[in-house]
């Protein structure tokens, strides 16, 4: 055999010692989504397993969720999952999860976690996942530039952000960075309601789904609110991916962005910082509150049985270093609450101040359309029903009243 020969032979070869890789299922694909996932695969440098990256596109995780649960019906689960909100105790109490006790008792979890987290990755008094940030979706991310070039300042209120909307459309400027995906839209409705009727209305209405709340004024206020945002923005939405939305933000081509705060991850990756001329503003509210989502870690058992020692990776992956490093990219705040933001960007600081008041004040909000506060069975029917009654007129608020009611009757929580 030629010597260039064997040593090809020698080279396409796995090496006998090369680390067993772990499957992770997941939807970061933006760029900026994508600079945190490095620094997820970089924690397994140390660590005698790679990382086997296994991204499903779609913001939100919709399509990720759906493929996550074909695999492991089909029994070829991957190792591990990003899942959010109440999916997590619906893992575990069909038996797919590991648990992660002994990181959590090794960091301290019992104190280190903000109370309404820890609920979530606790079934049956084990802890079944790991908590990796928090996001706010209530934010306004808004472009100065745009703003100052038709004489408008940063509204406060729903009112001035109307006009500030309907000036700028008037003036032949796109005002809201908007596509046409409905998750990035119904997001939208649950920061009007917050808006409209506060934390104690946006608990019974979205998260207990109690049916005088959700048949109240407040109710047909915010579908009404809604309603004048789709007048204004929704008859030819862009077919745009929210990351696209977040770059064309930057780039001047819309004045506003309402979404959540992987917006700031993707400036990071475009700009290295948050540029002077972005301004993140809470979505107008009568009352100041923080409407949240979680990223978590799960560790599947195998039904083959051959599941490996996952402790090491448990270990790493909630490691307070490494959850500050991980929130540097992704625009979030750490999920664990001894952990110093001062390294971290003016919106992710002031995410932090809003976040540790409105939990103190019970006013900290999971958010319904991204996973955190029902089943995906009723998350699902609700987007379902707000994304239509965005896109048709012709559906009155009462008529989607309606609906809600009878989803809320109908479904299984
Ligand atoms: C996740 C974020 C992700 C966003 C957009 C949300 O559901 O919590 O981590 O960046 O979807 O894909």
């Amino acid at each position: 055999m030629k010597n260039w020969l064997l040593l090809s032979v020698l080279l396409s070869v796995k090496p006998a010692f090369s680390s067993p890789s772990v499957e992770m299922l997941h939807w970061w694909t933006a760029d900026g989504e994508e600079s945190a996932l490095a620094v997820v695969a970089e924690q397994f440098d140390s660590l005698p397993f790679t990382l086997k990256s296994e991204p499903i596109t779609g913001g939100g995780g919709g399509p990720a969720k759906a493929i996550l649960q074909a695999r492991a019906i089909a029994g070829y689960s991957p190792d591990i999952a990003l899942m959010e909100g109440p999916a997590i105790q619906s893992w575990a109490a069909l038996g797919f999860l590991n648990n992660v006790n002994e990181v959590a008792a090794s960091h301290g979890w019992d104190k280190s976690l903000y109370p309404d987290i820890k609920a979530i990755h606790q079934y049956e008094g084990n802890y079944v996942a790991i908590p990796l940030n928090i996001h706010r979706l209530n934010w306004m991310w808004i472009n100065r530039k745009v703003l100052n070039q038709h004489q408008l300042s940063s509204p406060q209120t729903w009112e001035s952000l109307l006009l500030a909307l309907t000036t700028l459309k008037a003036n032949g400027v796109s005002p809201l960075a908007l596509g046409e995906d409905p998750w990035q839209i119904v997001q939208i409705f649950e920061n009007i309601a917050f808006g409209v009727g506060g934390a104690n209305y946006y608990r019974q209405a979205f998260v207990d789904l109690d049916p005088d709340a959700l048949n109240s004024s407040e109710t047909l206020e915010a579908l009404n609110r809604f309603r004048a945002l789709a007048n204004i923005v929704g008859n030819d939405l862009p077919n745009i991916s929210w990351n696209q939305g977040t770059k064309a933000l930057l780039d001047g081509e819309y004045a506003f962005q309402f979404t959540g705060d992987w917006a700031l991850g993707e400036m990071f990756s475009f700009e290295g910082e948050i540029p002077d001329y972005i301004e993140c503003s809470a979505f107008p509210s009568t009352e100041k509150g923080f409407i949240y989502n979680v990223d978590s870690l799960a560790f599947f058992t195998k039904i083959t049985g051959e599941d490996r020692n996952m402790i090491p990776i448990m270990a790493s992956l909630s490691s307070p270093q490494f959850l500050l490093k991980f929130s540097q990219k992704k625009g979030s705040i750490p999920a664990q609450a001894n952990i110093s933001v001062n390294e971290l960007s003016r919106c992710q600081q002031k995410s932090y101040q809003d976040y540790t008041h409105a939990s103190t004040k019970g006013a900290a909000m999971p958010s319904l359309t991204d996973s955190m506060a029902v089943n995906p069975v009723l998350q699902n029917a609700v987007s379902n029903e707000l994304y239509r009654y965005f896109m048709d007129p012709s559906i009155s608020a009462e008529t989607l009243i309606g609906h809600l009611h009878a989803i809320n009757n109908e479904v299984f929580r």
